[in-house]
Parts: structure tokens; sequence; C-alpha cells
């Protein structure tokens, strides 16, 4: 997309206001795919918690992609955006009993990450088929926050508990039809991706009835030009020739299964904000936008570093500033960052902004959330409104005057 594209998005329908580009969405799939051209049968299960928007699941749905669920309500979103439910995959942490059964009953695919839940649905529905999540204990993920896979993580079932668990699936007579692991997000280091892999063939050689085997995802994306990036070419090639290999051991051509969500979106997205306020203190420049962590949390969550263009001057000379946002207490999406130079009422744009920005926005600071645009065809595309203030109250149930009337006694007193 061309800056002048997204500056006359945010003229068109205000700001701050995410910007999502279908083609690179789609490449990005394409890319994925080509990668695992070796195996048969390949599923990529796009991970619905990266951008959750209908119109991006529809999308997906048209490339051919499977959904990736970690909540009744995506389970419900992606059956809205058309996925049949045999294509959706539900792999909650913690949740109930109860909102496996519903998700079960609503026909998608089960994976379970604990040998409580395990016991209990095998006992109560031995007939219905379901994954297992194994947690490999191999430490691997770009930070602690996105670090899933290692021994003090709450994610999947130990491979040390195997035996306990072969005991509940021999004793409840349930179906194990896939096997499935996701140790973190951004991995660089593909022979750590490789390691856990045969851990997982390791596991799976005890399940007979498998049909699929479920790497997870964690490819990472570039932030910026340079960039070191999962060379999933590399990955592609290495992981299809040995788990072609294990379907002959197994004896059975199973499908080889990914949940990516940055990998497919991250890179498509942009977040566009307008500067409110250029001021100068006595030891830095702050650049406030209008819009911040109830946004865009992941720099304050867990140092996520997002490029910053002044899309409104990017030719200009380069200065440095802190780029901040307007919520009470600290808010600073970037700091010390040289950015071509910023006059009041410029346009900001965050890259990467497709994956876990949205779906983690909130209205903290009472603030609406903002407005989401699809760029497809060389169009925009509106779909999500912003909120507005009925969108704030609506849940909210208004007390009238009860307080008037205590108040009143009080007085008389
Ligand atoms: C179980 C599971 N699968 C897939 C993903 C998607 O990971 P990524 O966005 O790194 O591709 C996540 C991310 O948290 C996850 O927890």
């Amino acid at each position: 997309m061309k800056y002048s594209d997204l500056l006359d998005i945010a003229k068109t329908y205000g700001d701050p206001i995410y910007v999502y580009d279908s083609e690179k969405i789609i490449s990005q799939f394409h890319r994925l795919t080509n990668a695992f051209s070796g195996v048969k049968h390949l599923k990529l299960n796009y991970a619905a918690k990266a951008l959750s928007n209908i119109s991006i699941l529809k999308l997906m749905n048209s490339l051919g992609s499977g959904l990736d669920t970690v909540s009744i309500q995506e389970v419900q979103l992606g059956l809205l955006a058309g996925f049949k439910p045999e294509s959706i995959i539900f792999t909650p942490n913690g949740v109930s009993l109860e909102e496996i059964e519903e998700a079960s009953k609503l026909g998608v695919r089960i994976n379970i990450d604990n040998l409580s839940i395990l016991e209990q649905f095998g006992s109560k529905h031995p007939d219905i088929p379901v994954c297992i999540r194994i947690n490999p204990h191999v430490m691997a993920g770009g930070n602690s926050n996105i670090s899933v896979g290692h021994i003090d993580s709450k994610f999947g079932i130990s491979i040390h508990q195997i035996p306990h668990l072969l005991r509940i699936v021999e004793l409840t007579k349930m179906n194990i039809n896939g096997i499935h692991m996701h140790t973190g997000s951004d991995i660089l280091d593909i022979d750590v991706f490789l390691y856990a892999s045969e851990i997982l063939f390791e596991t799976a050689k005890n399940f007979k009835n498998l049909d699929f085997i479920d790497f997870g995802s964690g490819f990472k994306v570039p932030y910026k030009k340079g960039d070191i990036e999962t060379n999933v070419e590399e990955l592609g090639k290495k992981l299809s020739n040995r788990f072609n290999e294990f379907c002959k051991e197994y004896g059975k051509e199973l499908t080889l299964a990914f949940e990516p969500g940055k990998f497919l979106v991250s890179e498509a997205g942009y977040f566009l904000t307008k500067v409110n306020v250029v001021k100068q203190t006595t030891s830095t420049v702050f650049a406030s936008v209008d819009s911040g962590f109830n946004h865009l949390i992941r720099p304050m969550l867990y140092g996520a570093s997002h490029q910053i263009i002044n899309i409104s001057n990017p030719k200009g000379r380069e200065r440095y500033y802190s780029v901040v946002g307007y919520i009470c207490e600290t808010d600073t999406f970037a700091s010390n960052r040289r950015i071509n130079e910023i006059t009041e009422g410029d346009i900001l744009c965050f890259k990467n902004a497709g994956a876990y920005c949205f779906t983690m926005a909130s209205n903290y600071n009472s603030r609406f959330r903002p407005a989401e645009v699809l760029w497809y065809d060389g169009k925009a595309i509106l779909i999500r409104e912003r909120e507005n203030f009925d969108d704030l109250i609506k849940n909210q149930i208004d007390i009238k005057d009860l307080f008037a009337t205590k108040k009143q006694q009080v007085g008389v007193k």
C-alpha cells in the first residue's frame, strides 16, 4: 500500500484507524503453503486471536484456511464467517468442561491441554475424538510472555505425564485423532523448532488413530528492514522431509497442521494516528498522538517495537522523538526514535499492526475503540465502525436516582 492511500483513508474515515492490506495477507498465506508443498496434506488454521474481524476471517476462509480458536466466542465468530465446523479447531487453555462441550456440540474439533479435563471429557464423551496439546518442555519464543512450551508454562500436557495420559485414554476408551504443540511466538532458531518436533513425533507413536499433527505456530516476522525472520522456506523443506519420513514409519498419510497468526496478518496491518501535541521538555521531544495503549498495547505490554513512519512528511529531515499516547499513566509507544520531522496534525503510521493490536484494544480511559478498514483490490472497505458514546454505555444499567434519595436521608440527620 502507498502512503498516499493510507493518508486518504485517514482523511475519509478519521483517526485513529486500523488498515489491513488483503494482498499482503494473501501473499503470506501462499508463501507458507508453498514452503510446505513437500507434504501431501497441509492444513493452515489461522489463529483467530491475532485479528478476529469477521471480514478477515472470511478472507482466510476464502483462501482455504481452517481456523484456530481459543474461546467459544471465537468459534461462533468463525461459524458466522462461514467456516465449516470441521475446519475449526478449539484450542483453549484453562476453560471449563462446559465451554469445551459447547464447542464440541457445534461440531468443531477439540484440542485438550490438561489431564483433568481430558479425563472428564473422555469419560462423558468417549465417542468424540480429541486432539491433545503436549508441552515438549522446550524454551522457544521471543520473550518470556510469548514462550509457552517450557517447563514452567501453564500450557499443554507435560511429556513427563504421557503414562498418565495413556492410562486415561485406555480407561475411557476415547479416541485421540491429533497431537499438538505450540512452543511460543517469534521463534528464530529452526533447530529448536525441529528439536521440539522430534518430541512430538516420539509422542505421536503412542497413538494409533491419528489424523493430524499440529505444530502450532511461532513464525517470526520482520518489524523493520533487515530484521531477521523465521526462514519458513528452510523450515518447510526440513520439517516436510522429516514429516514424510514419520508418516512412512507411522503407516498413514497424516495431515501436517499449523496455526499461524502473526505470520499471516502482522505485516498487513497499519495503525494510523494523528499527532495532537509536539512537546519539548528539558530532556526530550514528545509527540503525543490521539491514541494510547488502549488501542495498541504491545509496546507497553511486552516491549514490542513497532516501526513508526510520519506519512505526512516521509521525506522530512529525521529528528529524535518519543512517541506517547494520551492515556493517563505511562503510555510510551517508542522512546527516542528517529522519525521524519513531526508537526502537530501529522499522521503517524505504526507498522506491523495486524496481529494482536485491535484484538487487544480496550475502552480504558473511556475511549472509543478505532475503526477498521480492509484494503482490497485497490479500494478501502470499512469493516468496523469507530465506537461511539452509545457503545460505551450500552451494557451499563442506570441506577436512576438511587443515591439522590440516600443523600436526602443523610442530609435530614
Ligand atoms: C495455541 C496457539 N496457536 C497459535 C498461536 C499463534 O501464534 P503466532 O501469532 O505467533 O503465529 C498462538 C499465539 O498465542 C497460540 O497460543
